[in-house]
């Protein structure tokens, strides 16, 4: 049982304020990353070969990934905690759908989806939810279906807090998430570690993941 509600009312509230902002900072991101393209690239292609299905984006903020994800061909809808956030993301991407909730009770049945990505949504949780998490995860993928996560990378420290520019999140080992989604039942497809380009602070964490169940 997760008692994170301080945690999920001040994420939500902290991206409500800086919704707007933040839509506008990350809108064209993706056009100067061509390793983080990639990685969806390749997460989407492993979606697609493994069968029809849908896909959630988990986290999604003002919907930028989850429109990519659409572009690569893929049946994909956001969740998000922040209200503002989605109504953000329904105004942009009006043929998509997004749903104002949180990762770790998802509104779906067992086994629905054939994919679900985490972009930078899963630094926020508190290290010692992040095991519920993934655990939900699990319960709502098919067999077979893929997980990626994006993350901070810690460069050889503990999971530890960082002063974020919106709201507390965590740097992450890469060995040390893709343990606690080996236990949650995830098998390990394959990583991608990307270094700061100029004005970032810290390696980025790529972990592409398979139910094994
Ligand atoms: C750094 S932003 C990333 C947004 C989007 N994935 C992108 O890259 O543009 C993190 C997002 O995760 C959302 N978030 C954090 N914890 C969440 C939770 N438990 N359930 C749903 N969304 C959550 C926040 O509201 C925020 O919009």
């Amino acid at each position: 049982m997760i008692d994170s509600s301080s945690y999920l009312r001040a994420t939500a509230d902290a991206y409500d304020a800086v919704a707007v902002r933040y839509a506008e900072f990350v809108r064209a991101e993706f056009d100067g990353l061509p390793l983080d393209r990639a990685v969806l690239a390749a997460f989407a292609e492993y979606v697609r070969a493994a069968g029809a299905g849908p896909v959630a984006e988990l986290g999604c903020g003002p919907g930028r990934v989850t429109a990519h994800l659409r572009d690569l061909g893929l049946d994909v809808f956001g969740v998000d905690l922040s209200p503002v956030m989605i109504e953000l993301a329904r105004e942009a991407y009006p043929d998509l759908r997004f749903e104002v909730g949180s990762m770790h009770a998802l509104d779906l049945a067992d086994e629905r989806l054939r994919g679900i990505v985490s972009w930078y949504s899963i630094i926020h949780v508190p290290p010692r939810d992040v095991p519920s998490y993934l655990a939900e995860f699990r319960r709502v993928m098919a067999p077979g279906g893929h997980l990626l996560l994006a993350f901070f990378e810690s460069e050889g420290g503990p999971p530890a807090a960082f002063d974020h520019k919106v709201t507390t999140a965590h740097r992450w080992p890469i060995d040390d998430l893709a343990g606690l989604a080996g236990e949650a039942g995830f098998v390990e497809v394959g990583r991608m570690l990307r270094e700061p380009r100029e004005g970032e602070r810290f390696r980025r964490g790529h972990l592409l993941m398979r139910n094994g169940g």
